[in-house]
């Protein structure tokens, strides 16, 4: 039996400025306090480098990487790039990439193993839409996410799954426990029948619709052992409550 710390991170998409930055102070002060939890934010590339200078120590990461180290490749940032600007981490497969760059599992994969080569904590996120759970494929669609997208381990650098069902993204709905077990529980024997007991150290986030009044029955299901969060880690008022929640 494995005890995974929570890992509770922000992945701030295309928002946030330099003045936002000031909210990093509440979030490293609760950081502090819940001493169990793990916590990260990932601001957009440009905010990287500010954030780590005013972060009080949280761990400041990117929301993607290319898979090639340099190159022609107009508008990427590597993974070593990304080091170099102080991150610790990365996401990358994130469904808003997959859907608005057709990001395949297989650059996913890559992406991912560039990550973990570069040293940085990995987290790759995948996830079905509203229409394949309806229809019944969820187990089927996030299987072949993760059959085709989750990279060797390699160095020691940390790999983490992140479950975002596309339909909870943004919109308020949250997957049911159930539902989250199921995932989480599929996750779990696909990492530790790939990795053996490593796979059982691997941590698994939920990601869609997090908030403070949800996240506690969220962290209470089997295999849940954290969770990325979008807009409300936007601010202090509502990430500081996800925080204590996991604690
Ligand atoms: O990566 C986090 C994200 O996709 C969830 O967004 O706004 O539903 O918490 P949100």
């Amino acid at each position: 039996m494995h005890v995974r710390r929570k890992l509770v991170a922000g992945n701030w998409k295309m928002n946030g400025s330099l003045h936002q930055l000031t909210e990093l102070g509440a979030i490293a002060a609760a950081a502090r306090a819940a001493s169990g939890v793990d916590v990260a934010i990932c601001p957009p590339f440009t905010l990287i480098a500010s954030a780590v200078a005013r972060g009080g120590g949280i761990p400041i990461g990117g929301q993607d990487c290319h898979h090639q180290s340099s190159g022609a490749f107009t508008g990427n940032v590597s993974a070593t790039m990304l080091k170099e600007a102080g991150a610790k981490l990365v996401i990358v497969g994130h469904s808003e990439r997959r859907a608005e760059q057709q990001e395949s599992d297989a650059i996913v994969r890559a992406k991912a193993q560039a990550a973990l080569a570069a040293g940085l904590q990995t987290i790759v996120c995948i996830g079905e839409s509203e229409e394949e759970r309806m229809g019944g494929h969820a187990i089927t669609r996030c299987s072949a996410q993760l059959a085709g997208s989750i990279p060797e381990l390699s160095g020691d650098a940390e790999l983490v799954v992140a479950y975002e069902p596309i339909w909870a993204i943004g919109t308020g709905r949250t997957a049911t426990c159930d539902d989250v077990r199921e995932i989480h529980g599929l996750v779990r024997k696909v990492l530790v029948d790939r990795f053996g007991d490593a796979g059982g150290r691997i941590r698994i986030l939920y990601g869609g619709s997090v908030r403070g009044d949800n996240a506690a029955e969220l962290f209470a299901v089997d295999n849940v052992d954290g969770a990325l969060v979008g807009g409300a880690s936007l601010n202090a008022e509502q990430f500081v409550p996800i925080i204590e929640a996991a604690a």
